[in-house]
């Protein structure tokens, strides 16, 4: 494995998933991980990530002293390119000129970390600096420079220490992976071996060493790792699986019977509960979306226990946590952080004293995809966009009726098809429709009408934190609109919503 330290850079996900890319697995753990720790994990290799800070600031993120005398190869990245020369007592300084963007790189030495590269050619990476290496130690080679780094990547032969100042986990540095690649294979000798067939083998034996005979809950939402994550269990341990799906009447228009269908998958250990009546009732009069959110969590757990309970003792649940949400990051996350607290049924495992398995918690989410794909689930399932636990609640603005919910599922049901028809379905984040119950005046015939408003949402985004409304063709938005407006009964008007997050945020509550 390729240990990861996170000094806080935006970007230290990204190189993570350009490691697994190349089939090597990797952790990401924080600059100040215990020295002992990293002993325990004994990668072959180790990458320092860039930061927000400047080497040389006071409290800026530092290594432990020792952290060098690790014998294994480091890779700094900017920032800890200027953390590798320092230790080595090299001299790092605030550059006079900010790069920031593209910028040419000039290869002087094509020995090992370019390898490939031709010596004094440009090549394009994408920079995002302002401090710089004045000096490096005596017998440090210097690897490349650009028009205002003349060191822009140097090397310590002896004790295979790298560092570019350059980022070649991002897209805009088209030979980064390359270069990343020269990094794991040539420099660190790693083996590409972290496959998803590897990933399916080596989990299933350990769910089934962890598991004994017992057998294991899972509250299957259709969603993508719910969905992948219970496929994989049923892999190691056949129907001692038990998936309940708890119809909670807030799902969009056909959803019920499509999670139906892969339940259907899982055979006799598939429970199907309709709760849609006890949902909609517990919702009666509530506008506020915090409460809404509460009740809607409790009552699930209390729905999924009394399932449950019927089944007797059952000592594990099963959950579809991924990486990001385990990795414990450095960055300051800022009121993005309280988003993750409303995602998953805290409180189930416990309320009921279970143990929980989590088969994707080393797994980003585009792993999750190719997981689901090896496993065979069917690729609408695995391409499904984001939708929140507490469903179509969170998209009506005020109280929920059935009435209401009715009018949404069809709008939103019109949303999904002409986005697909588009073929925009697969390239955003999430597209979906929101009901304002706010009544506006309109003409229809001869008529003076006086209806609802539906709010389109159409968002780009990498991980849900942040997030940009998407520049719809005018001609998509309007035959959206023209269709919700004649097929739908209740909607007198369509908006196109275009705030990013932040500082609104995707869900309208
Ligand atoms: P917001 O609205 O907070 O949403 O910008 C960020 C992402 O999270 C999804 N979301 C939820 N998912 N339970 C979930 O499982 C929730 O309560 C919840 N609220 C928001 C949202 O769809 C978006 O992808």
């Amino acid at each position: 494995m390729i240990l990861i330290l996170d000094f806080g850079s935006q970007y230290t996900q990204l190189i993570a998933r350009c490691v697994r890319e190349s089939n090597v697995y990797c952790e990401i753990h924080p600059f100040n991980i215990p020295l002992e720790k990293i002993r325990q994990l004994r990668p072959k290799g180790i990458i320092l990530s860039g930061s927000p800070a400047s080497v040389y600031q006071e409290n800026a993120p530092q290594v432990q002293g020792e952290l060098f005398d690790f014998p294994v190869p480091f890779l700094g990245i900017c920032y800890g390119m200027g953390l590798i020369n320092r230790a080595g007592g090299g001299e790092v300084a605030r550059a006079d000129q900010r790069e920031y963007g593209l910028a040419d790189l000039f290869i002087k030495d094509n020995s090992d970390l370019f390898h490939g590269f031709t010596q004094d050619k440009g090549v394009r990476v994408w920079m995002s600096h302002g401090d710089h290496m004045t000096s490096l130690p005596e017998g440090w080679n210097v690897l490349a420079q650009s028009t205002n780094s003349p060191i822009a990547a140097f090397s310590n032969p002896e004790r295979r220490l790298f560092g570019v100042q350059f980022h070649p986990e991002v897209t805009h540095t088209p030979r980064g992976k390359e270069t990343l690649n020269n990094f794991l294979f040539l420099i660190c000798k790693c083996e590409p071996t972290w496959t998803m067939a590897h990933f399916i083998e080596t989990s299933i034996e350990t769910i089934s060493k962890r598991v004994g005979g017992n057998r294991v809950l899972c509250a299957l939402s259709g969603g993508v790792d719910s969905s992948v994550a219970a496929t994989l269990v049923h892999r190691a341990i056949g129907d001692r699986l038990i998936c309940i799906f708890v119809n909670n009447g807030l799902l969009r228009q056909r959803e019920a019977e499509e999670v139906c269908q892969l339940g259907g998958r899982f055979g006799e250990c598939f429970r199907y509960v309709d709760a849609s009546a006890r949902f909609v009732s517990a919702l009666q009069g509530v506008e506020d979306p915090e409460e809404k959110r509460r009740r809607i969590g409790h009552l699930f757990i209390e729905v999924f226990e009394e399932e449950a309970n019927r089944l007797g003792e059952i000592p594990y649940l099963t959950q579809g946590t991924l990486y990001p949400d385990v990795i414990e990051s450095v960055s300051s996350v800022g009121p993005s952080a309280t988003i993750k607290t409303h995602h998953n049924v805290g409180g189930l495992p416990e309320k009921m004293k279970l143990q929980i398995i989590e088969p994707l918690r080393e797994l980003f989410k585009d792993e999750v995809r190719r997981l689901g794909q090896e496993l065979g689930l069917p690729t609408e399932m695995i391409k499904r966009q984001p939708f929140p636990g507490p469903g179509l609640a969170v998209r009506i603005v005020g109280e929920v009726t059935e009435e209401r919910l009715q009018i949404l599922r069809e709008a939103d049901a019109i949303v999904m098809h002409e986005i697909r028809v588009a073929g925009f379905h697969d390239k955003v984040w999430q597209s979906f429709a929101v009901l304002l119950p706010t009544r506006t005046v309109g003409v229809m015939g001869d008529e003076r009408t006086y209806e609802n408003v539906v709010a389109l949402r159409v968002v780009n985004s990498q991980d849900g934190m942040t997030a940009d409304w998407v520049p719809l063709p005018s001609e998509l938005l309007g035959r959206i609109s023209n269709r919700i407006i004649n097929e739908v009964r209740g909607v007198g008007r369509v908006v196109y919503d275009i705030s990013s997050k932040p500082p609104a945020t995707i869900e309208w509550e």
